[in-house]
């Protein structure tokens, strides 16, 4: 019996738990959707997970202009529901209601130097394609400190992420080794990422990076219109103008797409056959992958409205994680306060 229950417990994995976060700059789009929100669904089932809108983190290089976040917040909680995260198995909760990770942030900035914050490659990039200058806001700098309260705060060991948030979780783990060196015992425990295996969506243009403000994206909430101008517009292969020439596969964005999207990869195969052997148009691919993202869309989108529409139970799903959260995030304060010492009462 106690076998059993054992490898119940190892099956359900229960003893990871999993946090992801999205900072709330803007609805979420089907980047999100392949990248990440697919698989928030399925480890719902598997894991106890967090998911966590930074709302906060969004203010760091949003400083001047904060209604880019105040107002996403509801439309990325809208977003999450809509594709089927389900707050009875996952908690939602918002950043900026949670003071202990902003307390956390604040204990932890003394254990990191300017120059380990310098040298994060992510933030490095982040810094020279936003133009900063010299004005880079001390906020956005330290933001890899405040993303480690978010994962320490909530206990999290499993962080799905993509590429660019792994100098994220090391210096987390750096950070988690000091303080529980200073503690001389384990108070916080490491995380570790788990990468997703799908690889980057490509924007509709098929070059830069996908953003609503560039309007390469289609987004979850996209009206019909929005989808069908957004396929028609679609990068394929510049060199096939003609019908019946031989068509290239690689980087034409429409057969990248079909194969995120089209539910009968046999049926693809046997396209991609068809169009490199010639006589397959760019129109009737476009056609196909048009009717797959349609169909797939609708429901997402129609779902989204009603949540829209009943902003008052958006509000209250994110209260209740919010305060979920907000105990477990208190008890990893009082152990790292207890680690630096200040335990006077
Ligand atoms: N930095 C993440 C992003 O830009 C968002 C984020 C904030 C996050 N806190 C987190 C991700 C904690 C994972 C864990 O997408």
């Amino acid at each position: 019996m106690q076998n059993i229950q054992k490898n119940l417990l190892k099956e359900n994995n229960t003893s990871e738990k999993i946090l992801t976060g999205d900072r709330a700059t803007g609805s979420l789009h089907l980047g999100h959707f392949v990248g990440s929100l697919q698989q928030r669904v399925k480890l719902q089932e598997q894991y106890m997970q967090t998911v966590l809108v930074a709302d906060m983190q969004g203010l760091t290089d949003n400083g001047h202009n904060p209604q880019k976040v105040s107002a996403n917040i509801l439309n990325v909680v809208a977003d999450y529901l809509a594709v089927g995260i389900d707050p009875v198995k996952t908690t939602i909760c918002l950043q900026s209601k949670i003071p202990a990770l902003a307390e956390l942030t604040m204990y932890y900035s003394n254990l990191v130097s300017i120059a380990r914050l310098e040298r994060n490659p992510t933030v490095k990039s982040e810094i020279s394609s936003k133009s900063f200058g010299r004005a880079i806001p001390a906020g956005f700098l330290t933001y890899p400190i405040s993303q480690a309260a978010d994962i320490t705060g909530f206990n999290a060991t499993l962080i799905p992420v993509g590429e660019d948030q792994l100098p994220m979780l090391e210096q987390t783990n750096e950070i988690v080794r000091k303080l529980n060196n200073i503690a001389q015992q384990q108070v916080l425990v490491e995380c570790k990422p788990l990468l997703s295996k799908v690889s980057r969506l490509p924007s509709v243009d098929g070059r830069s990076k996908m953003s609503k403000s560039l309007g390469n994206t289609i987004m979850l909430a996209a009206s019909e219109k929005e989808i069908s101008k957004a396929v028609k517009s679609m990068y394929t292969d510049p060199e096939h103008l003609n019908i019946l020439d031989p068509g290239k596969i690689e980087g034409n964005v429409v057969f990248t797409y079909l194969d995120a999207f089209h539910e009968d990869p046999d049926y693809v195969a046997s396209l991609k056959r068809h169009y490199q052997a010639g006589g397959l148009g760019d129109g009737k691919t476009k056609n196909i992958l048009e009717t797959c993202l349609q169909d797939m869309i609708k429901p997402i989108r129609e779902r989204r409205q009603l949540y829209m529409n009943d902003k008052a139970q958006l509000i209250e799903v994110l209260k209740r994680g919010t305060e979920k959260s907000q105990d477990e995030a208190n008890q990893v304060l009082q152990k790292v306060k207890s680690a630096f010492g200040l335990n006077l009462f």
